[in-house]
């Protein structure tokens, strides 16, 4: 593998479960299908499921990678990822989360820059509190979508760290409405929800990608973008991760 200059990305979210790892995973095989080399970085370190969801046994993590970045015995990225298909690695979350604490922000960014060198996409899975870890991957990635739902406190709760973002002068994000999350709420049309953010909805998921038998992907270890079907039955959901893609394969480099 040649160096790259690969773009980092990640979903963040007022609140949790609005879909943030589900629609990483989408967003993955959407850039395999772009023919894109892409690293899932597995930051949500206490409750990883990543390698979980796409059933990719492994023997190291991200707590190894950094436990040889501190001993100075780090060589390369690749002793460190497991293999989910001929396109996607993964760097797991630890499997013990009592050492998760030991993963201190001040490894991640080099983490990240040495994977942009290898992969032409990292895509950073993070919880949603505004932790120093989470802070430090947000204000270095080149790119943030933040998803939300249709829901009062979820929307309300975003309006408020957007304003938390433009205080800290982290402007490289746009907005996913994820209708899919949670097909039955629709409190708001999407005129109300620019309103009550005071911001543009750049991408919605509609309901389609409601899947009752979502479970039935993550005991396979399928991603549900990968279906040989997506972009015909799911067409506007398609639509919307290829033009998260394209948004993101060209954005800025924050490094430059
Ligand atoms: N399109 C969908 N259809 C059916 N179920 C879904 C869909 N999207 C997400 N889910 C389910 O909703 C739950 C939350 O999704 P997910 O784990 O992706 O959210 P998250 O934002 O990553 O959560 P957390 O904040 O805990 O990391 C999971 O059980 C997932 O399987
Ligand atoms: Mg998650």
């Amino acid at each position: 593998m040649g160096i790259k200059e690969g773009k980092s990305f990640c979903f963040f979210s007022a609140k949790g479960g609005v879909g943030k790892t589900t629609n990483l995973l989408n967003l993955a095989g959407i850039l395999e299908q772009l023919e894109k080399k892409v690293l899932v970085i597995d930051l949500d370190l206490y409750n990883g499921s990543i390698a979980n969801a796409l059933n990719c046994d492994f023997d190291k993590s991200i707590y190894n990678l950094v436990e040889d970045l501190f001993n100075n015995r780090f060589k390369n990225i690749s002793n460190y990822t497991t293999k989910y298909d001929e396109f996607i690695d993964i760097l797991p979350a630890p499997k013990d989360p009592r050492v998760a604490s030991q993963i201190e922000s001040k490894y991640l960014n080099d983490i990240i820059n040495r994977a942009k060198n290898l992969y032409d996409v990292v895509l950073i899975d993070l919880n949603h509190s505004l932790d120093e870890n989470n802070l430090t991957v947000l204000s270095n990635v080149d790119f943030i979508t933040f998803m939300v739902t249709n829901d009062p406190l979820d929307l309300k709760n975003l309006k408020s760290l957007i304003s938390i973002f433009k205080k800290l002068d982290i402007k490289n994000f746009k907005v996913m409405l994820n209708n899919s999350r949670d097909p039955f709420k629709d409190y708001y049309s999407p005129y109300d929800i620019r309103h009550i953010l005071n911001h543009n909805i750049d991408y919605s998921l509609s309901t389609d990608l409601f899947l009752q038998d979502m479970e039935v992907y993550n005991i396979k270890g399928i991603i549900v973008s990968l279906d040989r079907q997506f972009s015909s039955i799911m067409a506007s959901d398609y639509q919307a991760f290829l033009t998260l893609a394209t948004d993101l394969l060209g954005s800025g480099d924050k490094n430059e």
